[in-house]
């Protein structure tokens, strides 16, 4: 195992007073002092820890440091309480050992603190998880609860535990918490109703009033005034640094995280404002008529607000508070109580009340963190006690303080003995004996069952008659006298006669600490702790849950007419029962020194701390550890630290460790008395010889460091040269390498200029040869065509003058052509036969084509039209046709009428009833039926006629009448004249010899003229059998009227005359027909 630290390194002092050289109280306080001035508040005597107060906070009990100590061993580090608490939480876990943490000291030394420092330490190094954080955290808060009702200010100490605290934590195989039990020692319950100059009562008062609510308070019918209440001091409620409210939320909070109801906290507090209540009752003297003296309460608003709080009728309190009833076998005597016993008896319920209210506390933060398990527990008790007292004026508490510290001493003295000697035989040591100074005479002086202090008390106090502290002090004397650790005025130990540092009243007992001197005042009814049985059954049948619980022995039903028993008596009963608890347990030590009583950092009283060294016993101690061996240490550690003081050692040994220790110790020039071989350690006899060694390898580190810094800076100057010349050399190849680079660059470039050059001037010479080898080429070429072409034409020049212009030309206009028609194919006309339009032609030589082409589609167009003719249609195009032959070109009336339909029956003759009788008059069918005028050849004015056209004549008939006119066969008919003109002006010139030629020929006027001449003379030619009637178009022509010859003259109308044609008679023979000019 290699050991890094050691205790002895760095020490300031000794940091183990078992090294000490020499030994005596002044180099003791010396060390101590030494250590504190330099904030080194811890030091061993041997495994035992003396932890002096600093009084301000130190930085030594950091998360860094809980690390710094963990898994170490105890002399590895520089002294510090988480070295112990280390060393007590592994044995406990790995080697199964039951541990205790045994605090003392002083009022003020930091025992508390130090008690809360061991249970964080373990709190934070042992397991974790979700339910021990859980117990963890109700152990650590259990803490603010207890301090909070059991603690109070005083002038030694302003959070001075007012009670001894012992709490065993239990821990599972896997050293994991499982809970705890913790027991109270004797709480200074006098404190409750009184407290000296300068201190307060417990803290919880104070705490309550400050911090509170105005609400919490109205229900406990409180003032936040501190000066209503007589067991309140006043003149030192406020402490400096310590927040009274702030710390109420605290503990308000820690009594939730421990597991107190919502109900029992307000039953505590309701407790805690009934005491302070209580302390307001007064009571004033009544005589009565028998002359004894009676009490009364003065204002009785206190009392009824108390008995409201607590639920407890006024009138049997107020009665308890009158009377005493002394029960006796079958009696009852009731007394009635003075003044003075009256406020003797409000004080005891109030000390009562409070202290039982204590308990209470205790037991119930027990039930909360008992373990949950049944299986079998490892226990690590930290036990937190009332230290050495000796005032100027010790009373019965201080008796009983002491009587404890004088316990904790003998198992002090026990056990470590007890370990010394295990630790021989374990290691094959022979066991020299021990001079020390055995405290238990001093024991059985207090605690012997029939003639310790103890036992006569409480004697005394049972005993019938008159009982006073100097009947008690006289049965000491007679009892005692002999003892050689009890002193008395009055004992027979002649020489105390004359000692007038010894009162009449008082006794003294020689402590292993030192004398004390008791004063005997009190010590009976301290003892005693008497409250009124009267008092206790009123408390009983209050109606609050706790208030009843918390004094049972009120229950009527269970009158117990033995006495209780003393407080002496029950003090020693538990602390018989804590000595056995701790010896089965392994002990560790924490002895608390206070340096000054100023409760300032940095002083150190000399003489405070010589008393407090005294009474600890710390000499005897170190004397003890020191009395056969001062040291010891493993073979490995103390080899791995000296070996270097052996040149076969240094620097590795090979063998075991225990011969490698003989050889080094066989080596130094240390007398063989002076150190012996155990089992697994070597132990040193003289501390003066360790301190040798420790000298030696001082020097020899000394040694050792400048050998290393040497060769170190040998090293050191030696990697630096060898880099320098490393970097030298890359360096300079880097430079020369740069350099060449850049020369090379020149060179290169230099050559490059100079090739160009050359290759230029190559370059150009070879072209000038290509070139003019090429123009060489390109003429012997040139001249090789002329010639060839001569040649070939010379040969050819017959075939092409014969054939090829044409072939050419044809083969060109083939082309020409098949494009043309190629391209007409996309260009067509619609086939509408009245479309005149028609592609351009592309050349002018198709001019022919074009021209001849047009009509040939035209003319097949309109066949391809015709082809979709009816019949009838076919009939009415014919007339059309006849139409366009006879008048076209040759009368202007012509063109107008190319676009009216030949519609032949004009006037609906077959189907109109007015033509009925003329239609049956008519044999054939009627072609043509419309209404003309007959020009009249006298005036030349017209009369409206029906013309009718069959086929075989033409018939004239009356307008009105329908009457038949005329009616003239066909081959009756000459011909027709009509003029050239736009009128509507017919004759019709009958042949001369036949039968209807008679009556004359008919000048007639139609708006139809051109169809009724149509169908005239296709119907004549018909009916003439291939003779055509002939059609005479002429402006002048001759009509037969019955008797004689008119000419008809046709002229051009002035415009004048308007549009209207007008025929007139000129004379005898000349009608003159005036036609309107056509536009
Ligand atoms: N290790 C410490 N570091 C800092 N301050 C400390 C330390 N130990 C004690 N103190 C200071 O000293 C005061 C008194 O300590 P503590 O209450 O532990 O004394 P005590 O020995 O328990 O006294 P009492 O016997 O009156 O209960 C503490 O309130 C704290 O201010
Ligand atoms: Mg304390």
């Amino acid at each position: 195992m290699e050991v890094k630290t050691s205790l002895l390194d760095n020490m300031i002092g000794v940091g183990d007073m078992v090294l000490l050289e020499p030994l005596s109280e002044d180099s003791f306080i010396e060390n101590l002092r030494k250590r504190f001035d330099h904030n080194e508040i811890y030091t061993y005597i041997g495994s035992v820890v003396i932890s002096m107060n600093p009084y301000r906070s130190l930085p030594i009990f950091t998360p860094e440091k809980v690390e710094e100590y963990r898994n170490r061993n105890f002399y590895e580090l520089s002294p510090h309480i988480y070295a112990l608490a280390d060393e007590a939480y592994r044995s406990l876990r790995d080697q199964d050992k039951d541990q205790c943490i045994l605090i003392t000291g002083e009022s003020g030394a930091g025992k508390t603190e130090a008690s809360k420092l061991v249970m964080s330490y373990v709190a934070a190094v042992c397991g974790k998880g979700q339910e021990v954080n859980k117990v963890k955290e109700q152990l650590l808060q259990s803490n603010p609860v207890l301090e909070a009702f059991g603690n109070a200010k005083t002038v030694r100490n302003d959070n001075s535990s007012r009670f001894g605290k012992y709490m065993d934590i239990e821990f599972d195989f896997k050293g994991d918490p499982l809970g705890g039990v913790i027991s109270n020692y004797l709480l200074e319950k006098s404190r409750v109703v009184k407290q000296p100059r300068g201190e307060r009562n417990f803290h919880i008062f104070y705490q309550l009033l400050s911090g509170a609510s105005d609400d919490t308070l109205k229900k406990l019918k409180l003032d936040r005034d501190y000066s209503k209440y007589n067991y309140l001091s006043l003149d030192s409620a406020v402490v400096n640094g310590l927040d009274d409210a702030a710390n109420f939320r605290t503990v308000k909070n820690a009594m939730q995280i421990v597991g107190f109801m919502e109900d029992e906290v307000q039953s505590v507090l309701e407790l805690v404002a009934a005491v302070l209540k209580l302390g307001d009752i007064e009571f004033k003297p009544e005589s009565r008529c028998n002359g004894s003296d009676e009490s009364r309460i003065k204002d009785k608003n206190d009392l009824k607000e108390m008995c409201e709080l607590l639920g407890i009728e006024q009138s049997v309190l107020e009665r308890a508070f009158s009377y005493r009833t002394v029960e006796a076998r079958l009696e009852k005597v009731s007394t009635t109580l003075n003044v003075a016993q009256a406020y003797y008896a409000r004080d005891a319920l109030a000390k009562n009340l409070y202290s039982r209210l204590f308990s209470w506390l205790v037991t119930r933060i027990n039930e909360s963190i008992k373990a949950q398990t049944k299986a079998r527990h490892k226990v690590m008790g930290v036990l937190d006690i009332y230290g050495f007292e000796i005032f100027e004026d010790n009373s019965f508490e201080q008796f009983i303080i002491n009587y404890c510290n004088e316990k904790l001493q003998q198992i002090f003295i026990e056990l470590t003995l007890r370990e010394e000697q295990e630790e021989y035989v374990r290691e094959g040591i022979e066991w020299t004996n021990i001079e020390y100074f055995n405290n238990a005479i001093i024991c059985d002086l207090i605690e012997n069952h029939q003639n310790g202090i103890l036992a006569m008390l409480d004697e005394e106090c049972l005993r019938p008659g008159t009982v006073t502290d100097e009947t008690f002090l006289d049965k000491l004397n007679t009892i005692c006298a002999e003892h050689q650790h009890f002193e008395s005025r009055l004992s027979k130990n002649s020489k105390f006669l004359t000692d007038h540092s010894l009162p009449h009243n008082c006794f003294r007992i020689q402590h292993y600490a030192g004398k004390v001197l008791y004063r005997v005042e009190g010590f009976v009814d301290k003892n005693n702790d008497l409250l009124y049985r009267d008092l206790s059954q009123a408390m009983y049948k209050a109606n609050h849950s706790l208030i009843k619980q918390l004094f049972p022995e009120g229950n009527p039903g269970k009158v117990n007419l033995k006495r209780p028993p003393t407080a002496g008596f029950q003090f020693r009963a538990s602390v018989g029962t804590l000595m056995k608890n701790l010896q089965t347990k392994n002990p560790n030590y924490i002895r608390c020194i206070k340096p000054n009583d100023k409760k300032a950092s940095h002083i150190f009283t000399d003489s405070l701390v010589c008393h407090q060294v005294r009474y600890l016993g710390l000499m005897e101690n170190v004397r003890v550890r020191r009395a056969g061996y001062a040291f010891r240490q493993a073979y490995e550690p103390c080899l791995e630290r000296y070996k270097m003081l052996c040149k076969r050692t240094w620097p590795h040994w090979r063998g075991p460790a225990r011969e490698g220790v003989e050889v080094l110790m066989a080596d130094l020039p240390v007398p063989a008395e002076e150190f012996s071989f155990g089992r697994s350690k070597i132990f040193i006899r003289n501390p003066r010889t360790l301190f040798f060694l420790e000298e030696r390898r001082r020097q020899c580190l000394q040694d050792l460091a400048t050998l290393i810094q040497k060769i170190y800076r040998g090293w050191k100057c030696r990697s630096h040269f060898l880099l320098l010349k490393k970097s030298q050399i890359v360096v300079a190849a880097w430079y020369r390498r740069y350099a060449q680079e850049k020369k090379y660059q020149k060179i290169k470039s230099a050559t490059t200029v100079v090739q160009s050059y050359t290759r230029g001037w190559q370059a150009r010479k070879l072209l000038r040869e290509l070139k003019y080898q090429k123009r060489c080429e390109e003429a012997v070429t040139t001249i090789s065509a002329f010639w060839h072409g001569t040649q070939v034409r010379r040969e050819y020049r017959k075939f092409f003058r014969a054939n090829a212009g044409k072939k050419i030309y044809d083969f060109t206009i083939q082309r020409i052509m098949q494009k043309y028609f190629l391209g007409l194919k996309s260009t067509m006309p619609s086939m509408s036969p009245i479309d005149k339009s028609w592609p351009a032609r592309p050349y002018r030589f198709l001019d022919g084509v074009h021209r001849e082409l047009p009509r040939i589609f035209h003319l097949w167009r309109c066949k391809k039209y015709r082809s979709q003719f009816t019949e009838e249609k076919k009939a009415v195009y014919e007339e059309k046709l006849e139409a366009s032959e006879i008048f076209k070109d040759k009368k202007a009336l012509y063109p107008s009428s190319v676009s009216q339909p030949f519609k032949g029956d004009y006037l609906e003759i077959s189907t109109n009833p007015k033509y009925q009788k003329l239609n049956s008059a008519v044999d054939e069918k009627v072609l043509l039926a419309d209404v003309v005028n007959k020009i009249n050849r006298a005036n030349g004015k017209g009369t409206a006629r029906i013309f009718l056209l069959t086929k075989k004549s033409v018939v004239l008939a009356d307008q009105k009448t329908g009457q038949v006119k005329a009616s003239v066969p066909l081959p009756d008919l000459a011909s027709v004249s009509v003029s050239t003109q736009s009128d509507g002006f017919f004759a019709l010139r009958l042949k001369e010899g036949s039968a209807s030629a008679v009556k004359g020929d008919f000048l007639l006027s139609s708006e139809h003229l051109i169809e009724i001449i149509t169908k005239l003379h296709r119907t004549g030619a018909t009916a003439a059998d291939s003779k055509q009637l002939n059609v005479d178009i002429s402006d002048e022509f001759l009509v037969q009227f019955k008797h004689d010859k008119v000419c008809v003259k046709f002229i051009q109308g002035a415009p004048k005359n308007g549009n209207s044609v007008s025929c007139k008679r000129k004379n005898n023979r000349l009608l003159e027909v005036s036609v309107p000019t056509t536009a």
